[in-house]
C-alpha cells in the first residue's frame, strides 16, 4: 500500500509524507520545505508519524554548530535524503551527479509532482521484478526538476502486496536544448542517520572456483564499498551487500538489504560519516562511467531492491529467494521443475566424438535423468580453448552427422538435448575473426590482451548483437535443443567500440550489458521451451539481471562437495536454490583432488538443479546404483527444497558443520541437511537449534541417514530451544533429516 499524506504545519506550511507498505515493513519519506525530499522512516511496519514537523524529527546540527541552538534548521550534511545531489550544498557522495553544458555540477532539484498506480511499469530494454496483475503491486512515482538546467528525474518506488521489498529504480531525462553528461546515477540510496556504529557491513566476495562467500565487518567510517569494474557483475563482489545490526544474525535482528538487478559493472555500499549517518547506495558502476543525454532523451536505471527483516540475515534470504523465484525468473520454466541431466564437461573436456557422447548418454538414461548436455568442443575445430569461439557449426570429425543428427540419436534415447555456448566471444584463431577483427573489443594501435586465449564481442554494436541472435536460432530452429548453457569466460579488457564517439566512449560498459539484454530477450522470447542455464567460468555472473531471462545459473566451476557446499550456503544469501545449478562429479575431484562418498557428492547437489558431470559410460555399476540413489532422493527430497523457506543454521565460514534447514510451504514437511566439513576425531556431537517451527506442535523424524533418529518425536519449542543433536563423520560427509509435523496431544 502506499499512500501520500498532506500534513498542515503549525506555521502554515504543509508537509507530504509517502508511505510505503509492505506486508511487514513501512519506508516512509517526506517533502521538507515544500520540495526536498527526505527520507523518514526505514523498517519494521509502523503507523504514519502522527506528527511531521521535520525540524523537530530530524537530525539539527551539524559540525561546528552548537547543539544548543535548536532554531536553526540543519546543514544539509546530515540531512537524510532520499534523492540527493552533489554541491548544493549536500557533499556526501550523491544518488545523481550531472554535469551540464556550461560544466557546472552542483544542481538543485525540487518537487513538481507525484502520482500513485497500480502495477509495476516494466523498465525498458533491462531486466526487473514484475507484477502479473495491477493489484499485486503498486508503484509511486515523484518527478523532481532542476529548473536552472532542464533536467528532471522520476523515481520510482515499487511496493508488492505480498512481498517485503521496495523496489527503486530512476528515470532521467533532459528536457532543455543542451546535451548534459550523467556522471553517476544510483539506483537507491538510503540516508541512515546516527546509526554508523551499530551496524556490521555483510557483502559476498570471492574468486573463480571459491564464489560468495559471506563477509561481515564492522561498518567503519569513511567509504566501505563493493563493485565490479570488469563488465560482468563477477566473481569477486556480487551487486549485493546488507547493513545488520551489530546484535543480529541470521535468525534475529534488523537486517537491510541491497540488491541490483544488474549483469555488469556496478558500485555498492556505504558512506558513514563521524557523526554515524550512513548514506546506504546502490547502482550501475560508477568508474569510468559516463552518459552523455541528448535533448528529449531519457536514461532508465537498472532497478534495486532493497529488503528489510526483522528476522536476521536468513529473514531477509527468504524475502530475496520468493520474490526472485516468482516475480523476477520467468516463463515457462519459473514454476516447473527442471530436467535433471548429465554435462560432458568435466567427464571429457574437449575429447569425445559422437560415439563416446552416445555411450555417456546412454549410461545417463539408465540413471534415469532428463537431459544430456554437449559441453565445449563441439563445433568447427574446437580441440582446446585456443581457437574457434564465434564458429557456431558442428566440428565434422567429432560430429559427423551435425549436432542436429547427434541431438536426434540422443533422443531416440528417451532423452533432451542440450548444448553450450559462449557467443559474448571468438578466439583470434577462428573464421568469424579473420571475417570480422573489428567486431572484437580493442582499441585501435594498442595490443589486445586475451583471457584464457580469447576475445569479447563488442555488444554494444547493433550488428554483432544480430550475428549472435542468428547464429543460434539458425541451430535452435535446426536441432532439437531442449537446453542452452550459456557461458562466458572472461572479463572485459581495451573495452572501446569503433562505433562510439569520444563523448559517448564511456557509456562502453552499460551498452554492453543491454547489448546482452537486448539479445537474451530475442532469443529467450524466439525458443520459450528452451531452458536456459547461465554460466561465468562457473559462477562469474550470478546476478539477478541473468535470471530474468535464464531461470538457473552453473553456481561455481569447483564441483567438490566441502567447497560447492559452502559456495551454495553463501548464494543463498540472496539467491534461491532453484536458480543454482548443481552437479555430482567424479572423484577424487578435479578441482581440489578431494574423495567424497557419491551419496554426500549427492547431497552437496540436491538444493539446487540437480545433474551429474562426469563421464558415466566409465562408471561401474556400484556406482551407477548410487547415482541412482542420488537421483531418487533428489526427486523425493531436493525438489522440496526448492520452494521451501530456507534457514541457515550453521556456517561453514565459521565452523566445521554447514546445516540448512527447509520449511515446505504447507509448514508440514522440515528437511535439515548438515554437513560436516572435515572428520573431526573425538569431537562432541554438534548441537543445532532449529527455526520456523510451530512451538506448540511436535515433530517426528520420519527419515533419517543416521540411525537412531528415526520415529523420534521432539516437541516444536524443544527443536527451537534444546535443538538436536549429531555425530560427526568423514570429509565432506552429509546427513538428512526429514520431519513431519504432528499435531501436539491434548494436554491432560
Ligand atoms: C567454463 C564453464 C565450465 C565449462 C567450460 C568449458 O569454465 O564454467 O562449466 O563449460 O567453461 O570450456
Amino acid at each position: 500500500m502506499i499512500d501520500c499524506l498532506n500534513k498542515d504545519l503549525e506555521n502554515g506550511n504543509v508537509v507530504r509524507l509517502f508511505t510505503l507498505e509492505t506486508p511487514h515493513t513501512s519506508y516512509i519519506l517526506g517533502l521538507l520545505g515544500e520540495d526536498q525530499l527526505v527520507h523518514v522512516y526505514y523498517g519494521k511496519k509502523i503507523r504514519a508519524p502522527k506528527s511531521f514537523d521535520p525540524w523537530k524529527k530530524l537530525p539539527l546540527f551539524y559540525l561546528g554548530q552548537s547543539p544548543h541552538r535548536d532554531d536553526v534548521p540543519g546543514f544539509q550534511e546530515v540531512t537524510p535524503y532520499d534523492f540527493s545531489t552533489f554541491g548544493a550544498p549536500d557533499l556526501r557522495l550523491p544518488t545523481l551527479h550531472l554535469r551540464y553544458a556550461d560544466g557546472v555540477s552542483a544542481a538543485r532539484f525540487a518537487y513538481k509532482e507525484h502520482k500513485i498506480y497500480g502495477g509495476k511499469p516494466k523498465l525498458k530494454g533491462l531486466p526487473a521484478t514484475y507484477a502479473e496483475t495491477d493489484d499485486e503491486a503498486q508503484t509511486l512515482e515523484i518527478v523532481l526538476a532542476d529548473e536552472l538546467h532542464d533536467a528532471r528525474v522520476t523515481l520510482l518506488y515499487t511496493v508488492f502486496a505480498r512481498h517485503d521489498a521496495i523496489i527503486r529504480s530512476m528515470r532521467v531525462e533532459n528536457t532543455g536544448s543542451e546535451p548534459f553528461t550523467i556522471e553517476r546515477v544510483m539506483s537507491a540510496t538510503v540516508d541512515f542517520v546516527g546509526a554508523g556504529s551499530s551496524y556490521d557491513f555483510v557483502h559476498l566476495d570471492g574468486a573463480w572456483g571459491r564464489e560468495r562467500r559471506i563477509v561481515r565487518k564492522p561498518l567503519g567510517n569513511g567509504l566501505q564499498e563493493v563493485f565490479s569494474r570488469r563488465g560482468l557483475s563477477s566473481f569477486q563482489h556480487n551487486p549485493f551487500f546488507a547493513l545488520m545490526e551489530k546484535n543480529a544474525d541470521e535468525l534475529h535482528g534488523r537486517v537491510y538489504g541491497f540488491n541490483l538487478v544488474y549483469s555488469g559493472n556496478f558500485t555498492a555500499g556505504c558512506e558513514a560519516d563521524a557523526i554515524e549517518n550512513v548514506r546506504a547506495y546502490i547502482g550501475l558502476g560508477d568508474f569510468n562511467f559516463s552518459w552523455r543525454l541528448e535533448s528529449g532523451e531519457i536514461f532508465q536505471t537498472p532497478e534495486a531492491v532493497l529488503v528489510f527483516s526483522d528476522e536476521g540475515l536468513s529473514g531477509m534470504s527468504r524475502v530475496y529467494h520468493k520474490l526472485y523465484r516468482t516475480r523476477l525468473c520467468r516463463g515457462r520454466w519459473r514454476d516447473a521443475e527442471r530436467y535433471a541431466l548429465i554435462n560432458n564437461w568435466e567427464g571429457t573436456q574437449f575429447t569425445f566424438d559422437e560415439q563416446r557422447i552416445v555411450a555417456i548418454a546412454e549410461k545417463g538414461k539408465e540413471i534415469g535423468l532428463d537431459l544430456f548436455v554437449l559441453d565445449d568442443g563441439w563445433f568447427k575445430g574446437r580441440n582446446n580453448d585456443k581457437s574457434s569461439l564465434g564458429d557456431w557449426i558442428a566440428d565434422e570429425t567429432k560430429l559427423p552427422h551435425g549436432v542436429k543428427g547427434l541431438a536426434e540419436r540422443i533422443e531416440a534415447l528417451g532423452m533432451k538435448f542440450g548444448l553450450w555456448f559462449e557467443p559474448e566471444m571468438v578466439s583470434p584463431d577462428s573464421d568469424l575473426y579473420l571475417a570480422h577483427p573489428d567486431w572484437a573489443m580493442h582499441v585501435n594501435g594498442m595490443k589486445a590482451s586475451l583471457g584464457r586465449n580469447q576475445l569479447m564481442l563488442d555488444l554494444t554494436r547493433g550488428d554483432v548483437c544480430d550475428h549472435i541472435v542468428k547464429s543460434l536460432s539458425d541451430i535452435l530452429s535446426d536441432a532439437p535443443v531442449s537446453y542452452v548453457k550459456w557461458d562466458c569466460n572472461r572479463c572485459f579488457s581495451e573495452a572501446a567500440s569503433d562505433l562510439l564517439p569520444p563523448e559517448r566512449m564511456g557509456e562502453f560498459a552499460h551498452r554492453y550489458v543491454l547489448g546482452l539484454y537486448r539479445i537474451l530477450e530475442t532469443l529467450t522470447s524466439r525458443f520459450p521451451d528452451v531452458l536456459f542455464e547461465g554460466c561465468s567460468s562457473g559462477g562469474g555472473r550470478f546476478d539477478g539481471g541473468i535470471l530474468y531471462y535464464m531461470p538457473q545459473i552453473w553456481t561455481s566451476d569447483c564441483t567438490d562437495a566441502v567447497e560447492r557446499f559452502a559456495i551454495e550456503y553463501g548464494t543463498s544469501v540472496v539467491y534461491p536454490f532453484n536458480t543454482m545449478g548443481s552437479h555430482v562429479s567424479a572423484v577424487p575431484n578435479q578441482q581440489t583432488g578431494r574423495t567424497v562418498s557419491m551419496k554426500s557428492r549427492g547431497d552437496a547437489a540436491m538444493p539446487g538443479q540437480f545433474g551429474f558431470e562426469l563421464d558415466a559410460a566409465a562408471m561401474s555399476d556400484e556406482e551407477i546404483k548410487s547415482a541412482k540413489m542420488c537421483l531418487d532422493r533428489y526427486r523425493q527430497f531436493g525438489e522440496l527444497m526448492h520452494k521451501a523457506d530456507l534457514y541457515r543454521l550453521s556456517s561453514p565460514f565459521e565452523g566445521n558443520d554447514a546445516v540448512l534447514e527447509f520449511v515446505c510451504e504447507d509448514g508440514e514437511t522440515v528437511l535439515l541437511l548438515t554437513e560436516k566439513r572435515f572428520c573431526e576425531l573425538s569431537a562432541v556431537g554438534k548441537r543445532v537449534r532449529l527455526a520456523g517451527l510451530d512451538p506448540n506442535a511436535d515433530y517426528e523424524i520420519v527419515f533419517a541417514d543416521k540411525p537412531g533418529y528415526k520415529g523420534l518425536l521432539y516437541g516444536g519449542d524443544e527443536l527451537t530451544e534444546n535443538g538436536m543433536f549429531f555425530q560427526g563423520g568423514r570429509d565432506g560427509d552429509t546427513a538428512l533429516f526429514v520431519f513431519q509435523k504432528r499435531p501436539a496431544p491434548e494436554k491432560e
